[in-house]
């Protein structure tokens, strides 16, 4: 998430609840934690690992030792691991995909063309596809297709210096170019020699998926007429990907790119006034539910301008076909992405799935806004090894939403024409009866539930073993503010026992397990693992539980990406803007922990350069290599000066010849040969 938006924290400091209220709060839900991730977890076979391992017999112990030595806070403009490791950098942004791209102009010149032959800008979520794999994780550890996303460009540095988005020098080429840079990469890499990992320069996996990119629209929503524009007047046949944020990966070898920030690409083009120019109050009314806080003409990347695709007075439509998870096949070029509607339209953030007993898939997602929803989806059919079937398993299923109750027990609301709203009427008549609409606006459908709305849903991930879901919960400052939730909608809600903090500037963890520890079935039991924040700093956290991992030495904020390695150590990564010091940055830059899940224990990892966010993760099958992105390096508050030097914030990852700024990928090894992080 880029340090510009307005959806991030604002610099003003929280005011804390009192302890007592929180823990009274909290005393119905000490059975989980009391419950433990232990022995009982063992016999567990819902997770990846039976699958993707055949360990279903023995799973193993649900916890794994942190064997490093934790680092302290950094401001350095550098990528900082512990003693013993070793890191270095792939994949940056401009690097060739191909023997023949053009190599990366340092003024940022580079063209629509040449970027769509170029490694894209803000690497975000990502995963190691062995490259003789057959289930996405099991095979080589030296060579594979490593699947990217790329967010969103800064614009201070994506473009030479005086070109801005809508300004002077603005043009449809610098949108194209933007476009090119967004969506997807796959790379295929080799390790060459230790430590060295190269991109095979001229393998023909190689490509972005971006922007432009024809996509097939999939699932009960496809061929809806809120999906037909004119030059699609069938529905089916979008075109691009873009703000893609965290991902999945299946058992059948295909990677998910979650659509999270789709809303700041549309605007009305040459006619600014915004209120006139919506179709209809219907559409109104849509747009603002999925625009969040401020206005819906906000288009901050100016594609409006000079792409009728993205001006709504001329493409009313178009708009709702983004928002969604794309499956896509690194293995076949050939083969067009897929927009999965099953699964929700939302600001997707990542798709953790894991399999039932009966190889029904389940895939967890967080919708990232304030006060947003966490959902599920469960898919009709079973995930058979092998079988062709496993390409549309995810085009059909239901969608569930979250609620959490105070006493630490939880339930998934299907979200079907069936089901009955708060206000006794079944949402087939809130949209006319038709589950594609219901699905185009699954916001809305989980607004008539009564989902509880959560403290911004980053990534979720599941325990290889126990099946356990840990969801992290970014941050909400507009929690118990009174304000209201978007343009006439209702307020943000106070503080809830699964959002215990009122204006939550440094987020918190939270986990559930499924009742009889089956993913498909409607009641959880939820408990809160890590609530972030130096505690010793500010009074709202609680040494009982949430914060009595964290301290002066590991504390962090914002967590957002979070993924478990296959012995069950849980990495989380940071994009905040408060070093816990109190001041906006400068106090310690975005990082990595793990956390052993059983124990609560957690140790910093990683520190990323300046203005950076750390996100995205990714092992090779004998875990010796960890792969995480750097995204945005150079934000934070000297951004705007990065427009006259674009070297005034940071340099890395170049060092002395740093040209700009670059997003990328890091790659880290233990220098012994061993597992990561043991
Ligand atoms: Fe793209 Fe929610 O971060
Ligand atoms: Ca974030
Ligand atoms: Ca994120």
């Amino acid at each position: 998430m880029k340090t510009f938006d307005l959806d991030d924290i604002p610099a003003n400091p929280s005011t804390a609840e009192p302890l007592d209220r929180i823990l009274a709060r909290l005393d119905g839900r000490r059975r989980f934690l009391k419950g433990g991730l232990g022995l009982g977890a063992v016999s567990f076979l819902g997770g990846m690992l039976p699958v993707a391992r055949a360990l279903a017999a023995d799973a193993g112990p649900a916890s794994a030792p942190l064997g490093f030595q934790a680092i302290p806070m950094s401001t350095a403009d550098t990528v900082v691991v512990p003693e013993g490791y070793a890191h270095a950098v792939l994949n940056r942004w401009g690097d060739p995909l191909t023997a023949a791209a053009p190599a990366f102009k340092g003024d940022a010149s580079d063209d629509g063309e040449a970027q769509a032959a170029q490694v894209g800008y803000n690497h975000d979520g990502l995963h190691f596809f062995p490259i003789d794999g057959k289930d996405g994780v099991s095979g080589s550890s030296t060579e594979g297709l490593l699947v990217t996303n790329h967010e969103y460009v800064t614009p201070h540095y994506f473009f030479p210096k005086g070109v801005q988005p809508g300004g002077a020098g603005w043009s449809p080429d610098w949108i194209r170019k933007a476009q090119h840079a967004q969506g997807v990469s796959v790379t295929h890499i080799r390790l060459d020699a230790p430590g060295q990992w190269r991109r095979v320069q001229d393998s023909s996996y190689n490509r972005m998926i971006h922007a432009n990119t024809p996509i097939r629209m999939t699932g009960p929503a496809a061929g809806h007429a809120l999906l037909r524009t004119q030059a699609d007047p069938e529905g089916n046949q979008a075109l691009g990907t873009f703000g893609n944020c965290g991902n999945g990966w299946t058992p059948w070898n295909t990677y998910l790119t979650c659509e999270e920030n789709f809303t700041d690409y549309f605007g009305t083009g040459a006619h600014p006034a915004e209120q006139a120019d919506y179709p209809d109050e219907a559409y109104r009314q849509h747009m603002l539910r999925y625009k969040g806080g401020g206005k819906t003409a906000d288009p901050e990347y100016a594609w409006d301008t000079h792409d009728a695709r993205f001006d709504w007075t001329q493409t009313p439509n178009e708009y709702h076909r983004h928002g969604w998870i794309v499956e896509i096949d690194p293995f076949d070029p050939s083969a067009a992405p897929r927009k999965l509607t099953a699964l929700g339209r939302f600001k997707h953030e990542n798709a953790a799935l894991t399999l039932a007993g009966d190889g029904r898939v389940v895939i967890y997602m967080g919708d990232d806004q304030r006060s947003e929803y966490i959902y599920k989806f469960v898919s009709e059919d079973a995930y058979r090894p092998g079988a062709d079937s496993n390409r549309t398993l995810l085009e059909r299923g239901t969608l569930h939403v979250a609620r959490f109750g105070d006493d630490g027990k939880g339930v998934w609301i299907p979200l079907t024409l069936d089901t009955r709203g708060t206000d006794g009427r079944r949402l087939g008549e809130h949209f006319n009866e038709s589950l594609g609409e219901l699905l185009i606006k699954t916001r809305q459908a989980a607004d008539a539930v009564g989902a509880t709305p959560m403290d911004r849903p980053e990534w979720i991930a599941v325990h290889p073993r126990t099946g356990e879901a840990y969801a992290t919960l970014t941050n909400n400052t507009d929690r118990g503010s009174g304000k209201a939730r978007w343009p006439g909608g209702p307020k943000h809600p106070g503080a809830d026992a699964a959002n215990p903090r009122d204006k939550n500037i440094y987020g918190h963890i939270v986990r559930w397990r499924e009742a009889g520890r089956d993913p498909r079935g409607t009641a959880f039991e939820w408990d809160i693992f890590a609530l972030a924040g130096n505690p010793t700093r500010y009074a709202d956290g609680d040494p009982r539980r949430g914060s009595a991992n964290i301290s002066a030495e590991n504390t962090f904020n914002s967590p957002d990406g979070l993924g478990f390695d296959a012995q069950g150590r849980l990495w989380v990564l940071t994009d905040g803007n408060y070093g816990n010091g109190g001041d906006y940055e400068g106090q310690g830059n975005n990082q990595m922990l793990v956390a052993d899940p059983v124990s609560g224990e957690l140790r910093r990892f990683l520190t990323g350069p300046k203005g950076c966010e750390v996100t995205g993760i990714t092992w090779t099958p004998d875990q010796r290599f960890v792969f995480v992105n750097i995204q945005h390096p150079g934000e934070g508050p000297d951004l705007d000066k990065a427009q006259s030097d674009p070297l005034s914030a940071s340099t890395w990852p170049d060092g002395p010849r740093a040209t700009r700024p670059r997003p990328a990928t890091v790659v880290i090894w233990k220098k012994d040969g061993g597992t990561v992080g043991s």
